[in-house]
């Protein structure tokens, strides 16, 4: 990198709002440590994602759920030690905002006071409504999450894409609409058709980042750990791997056991 950290210029709220105006893409990932945090920031991403899919790809539950408010704050703090750039987005586990508006800020605010993150994710539209402008008022953005929302995925029952009938698409845009007239600075949409993700994000004012919803969200996420090919059976549709890591390090490890067991490692030079 040249420049120097002071000359960065932070990625924040209204950067990612005026980047929706002037028909820029927004580039979002997932990051759950400090050692991918810094090479993703140093990479220019623009927000960086502490995902509740930390459940899945670093602790190895089968859902979101499991995963608490204590564990995504470690997680946070990590990415938020790495990044000079990027905005830090943290998830707000399930559990954490569910159960009343009072419960939703106390978890908001220990987010944000403990892990130095500059936003926080929450699921749903109508439902959270309350929340959300609890969590507004204090002064915390929030980014929303609406289509397949995964901390509710005892509900649906399956991971299979959301929004396909009219009712469940015009529930979808009216929350959408919720959102933006909230404050709510932006918006994921997760797995939806395509066309329905173009006429929401031309139907509201705040960026929408899609995940499986298609080119005309004005912005993108994906899963890191998914992007690199580190997770290696996870293979939807709208997944690109512009990696094949979990091949890579298998291949670079099985190269190290050789050696080690060859005596060829370490050799002359790597000893004091
Ligand atoms: O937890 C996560 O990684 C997410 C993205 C899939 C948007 O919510």
């Amino acid at each position: 990198m040249s420049a120097s950290t002071s000359e960065i210029k932070r990625v924040t709220t209204h950067v990612i709002q005026a980047m929706k105006k002037r028909g820029e893409k927004i580039a979002m990932l997932t990051a759950y440590d400090f050692s991918m945090a810094r090479i993703l920031d140093e990479a220019g991403i623009d927000i960086l994602l502490v995902g509740d899919s930390a459940s899945n790809v670093m602790a190895g539950h089968e859902t979101t759920l499991p995963i608490t408010l204590d564990q995504m704050i470690y997680h946070a703090q990590s990415v938020v030690r790495a990044v000079h750039r990027a905005m830090v987005v943290v998830d707000m586990p399930f559990g954490s905002y569910q159960s009343n508006s009072e419960i939703a800020l106390k978890s908001a605010i220990k987010i944000m006071k403990e892990s130095g993150a500059h936003a926080v994710k929450l699921e749903g539209g109508a439902e959270v409504e309350e929340s959300i402008q609890r969590i507004l008022m204090a002064g915390i953005p929030v980014m929303g999450h609406l289509g397949l929302t995964p901390q509710s995925i005892y509900k649906f029952g399956t991971y299979t894409v959301r929004a396909k009938q009219e009712a469940e698409a015009g529930k979808l845009l009216a929350d959408a609409k919720l959102l933006d007239s909230l404050g709510c600075f932006a918006l994921v949409l997760e797995k939806i058709p395509a066309r329905l993700a173009k006429d929401v994000s031309k139907s509201i004012e705040i960026p929408t980042i899609g995940i499986g919803a298609g080119p005309d969200a004005d912005g993108q996420v994906l899963v890191t750990h998914d992007m690199l090919g580190i997770t290696k059976d996870f293979k939807p549709r709208f997944l690109r791997r512009y990696l094949e890591l979990f091949d890579a390090i298998g291949e670079a490890t099985q190269r190290y056991i050789t050696d080690v067991k060859g005596r060829d490692f370490p050799n002359e030079h790597e000893q004091y």
